[in-house]
């Protein structure tokens, strides 16, 4: 069994907040264990609930279509979220439930080792980069250790606000320079020339 295969297993048998009692499904993510782009959206939905699998709903519609805009399917990078369960009425999750869940995702990025991490919305950011502004850093890659990261808007900012629609466009069309220049930019630090951009 695949190391992400056994670890769906124990989250779908995790109890250690209140979410367990109001899921109908979890939902831990999906994707390649190699793949080299991780995007990290904040809790299910209801679709996603129902489902049990991530970005499903209008929102992941439109994720897709940014995907495609890159030359990429969902098949090729791997989609999480920050909480595994939904939270009730989609409420925002709370510390304790951030806290509990803290963990599963810790693991997935550790067996799956992507070479970017792209934070969609502000509460993804949070998780990283607590004291950032989305509005300022959206778009802006930075690199800590070996992993480049990227902040993006949340593709559901887009349909509820259609002026952030183009800068979520905009955003995603960086991402194939990002990752060349993430590249070379490890062969700078490498030679201690450079360690961030
Ligand atoms: N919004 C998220 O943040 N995650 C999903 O999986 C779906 C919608």
């Amino acid at each position: 069994m695949s190391a992400l295969t056994e670890l769906y297993q124990e989250i779908a048998n995790c109890r250690a907040c209140e979410l367990v009692k109001y899921r109908t499904k979890v939902v831990p993510g999906e994707g390649p264990e190699d793949a080299d782009l991780l995007f990290i959206g904040e809790a299910p939905g209801w679709h996603e609930d129902q489902q049990g699998r991530p970005f499903v709903g209008p929102a992941g519609a439109f994720l897709d279509q940014l995907l495609v805009s890159i030359g990429l399917s969902r098949e090729q990078v791997y989609i999480a979220n920050v909480i595994k369960c939904r939270p009730p009425q989609n409420r925002d999750p709370l510390p304790a439930e951030t806290q509990a869940c803290r963990k599963w995702l810790d693991r997935q990025i550790e067996i799956i080792h992507p070479r970017m991490i792209i934070t969609l919305g502000r509460y993804s950011l949070a998780r990283y980069f607590p004291d950032e502004n989305i509005g300022k850093i959206h778009g802006k890659a930075r690199k800590v250790g070996d992993i480049i990261y990227y902040p993006m808007y949340h593709p559901a900012a887009a349909l509820h606000q259609g002026s952030l629609r183009r800068i979520i466009e905009a955003d995603m069309l960086q991402i194939p320079r990002v990752l060349v220049q993430g590249e070379r930019i490890a062969e700078a630090v490498e030679s201690q020339q450079l360690s961030l951009f």
